[in-house]
């Protein structure tokens, strides 16, 4: 079966401005894809584009297999910035209009505002409603064809936390009953909360892809020993020098953290005390600050240039540049304003 969402070097400039630059993107049937980036990274841009809301400067993009302009749209429920309700409507009658202009049963209303627990306020007037109330509305209208892909930009916004963990568990329950998803997100901890698989952008651009699962893969095994340099020697011809990172009394050693026992074994063989050896979890916040801002400083944008959709391993990424300052949100990348140019 054709791929949901399948981009070739689409590309969106606004003057001088490239908001998305030749991206290649694909989502697959069945996953919850998260699209995450920095603000002014291109997200909405190249929504909107799959949504036909606007037109690409370039390249091509392909949804369900068809080309635009085909009958894809009633497949596709979606939720973008703002979406237009009526403010002397009821949620409720608001999802009826829409549903009776779709030709969908008054039924899935009702069933749509339940999925979003929204039922309880559902007679009153939209305009009184909160922002959360608001993006719930939208999604429940974005389910209302029952769609095979769900593109939601940002669903998270506005929400409080625990109407964030009900929207994710939303979109988990939609994922499971068969739907795919394409989701945008500037939070990596949400996007790691949801998603299968993760596409990052920044400056318009696919700077990395890879599953969560793979993101996750990418810990190092921390060795404090003494002496130091034996260790390093020790480990760097046992590994290949490429994998024992770190300076002064401690190393981050990049391997499986099963092979931590014949590590110790090997370094206490080689007359070197150990007197710490732990397993560090990949830092995914740094990986993606470092993917959407140092990477410009890096070789690793010219990589993603010649190679759109390169898979960039944490593991290589860390050993490719040093730490940016941390930060849950990526509102502010270093280095000052994202917007492509
Ligand atoms: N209609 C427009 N006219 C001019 N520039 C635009 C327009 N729409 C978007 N842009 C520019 O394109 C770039 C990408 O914007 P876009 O809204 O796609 O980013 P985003 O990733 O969705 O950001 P955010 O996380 O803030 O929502 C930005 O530099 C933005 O200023
Ligand atoms: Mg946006």
């Amino acid at each position: 079966m054709s791929n949901p969402v399948e981009t070739t070097a689409l590309t969106k400039r606004y003057g001088a401005i490239t908001a998305v630059d030749e991206l290649n993107l694909t989502v697959r049937g069945g996953e919850v894809y998260g699209f995450l980036g920095p603000n002014g990274a291109g997200k909405t841009t190249t929504l909107r584009m799959l949504l036909g809301l606007v037109k690409p400067t370039s390249g091509s993009m392909r949804m369900f297999g068809e080309a635009p302009g085909a009958g894809y749209l009633d497949r596709v429920g979606a939720l973008i910035e703002g979406p237009a309700f009526y403010p002397y409507l009821s949620g409720r009658d608001n999802l009826r209009a829409m549903a009776d202009h779709a030709g969908v049963s008054r039924a899935r209303v009702d069933e749509v505002l339940a999925t979003v627990e929204l039922t309880q306020r559902s007679a009153n007037r939209y305009r009184t409603y909160s922002l959360g109330m608001k993006q719930r509305l939208g999604l429940a209208a974005a389910m209302l064809k029952e769609p095979e892909l769900l593109i939601l930009d940002e669903p998270t916004n506005g929400l409080d936390p625990a109407g964030m963990a009900d929207m994710r568990l939303t979109i988990r329950k939609l994922a499971a009953d068969g739907c795919t998803v394409l989701l945008s997100s500037h939070l990596l901890a949400e996007v790691e909360q949801i998603c299968d698989r993760v596409g990052v952008i920044s400056g318009g651009r696919l700077v990395a892809e890879a599953s969560v699962t793979e993101l996750r893969s990418g810990g190092t095994l921390r060795v404090v020993a003494d002496p130091i340099d034996t260790a390093r020697a020790c480990l760097s011809s046992l590994l290949g020098e490429g994998r024992v990172l770190g300076a002064g009394d401690a190393l981050d050693i990049d391997v499986e953290q099963a092979q931590a026992a014949q590590i110790n074994a090997e370094l206490v063989g080689s007359g070197v005390s150990v007197s710490e050896l732990r397993w560090r979890e990949p830092d995914l916040e740094q990986t993606f600050l470092e993917l959407t801002s140092v990477i410009h400083k890096s070789g690793y944008a010219q990589q993603a240039r010649t190679s759109p959709s390169a898979v960039i391993s944490p593991r290589s990424l860390r050993r490719a540049s040093g730490p940016p300052s941390l930060d849950r949100a990526v509102n502010s990348p270093p280095g000052g304003g994202s917007d492509a140019g």
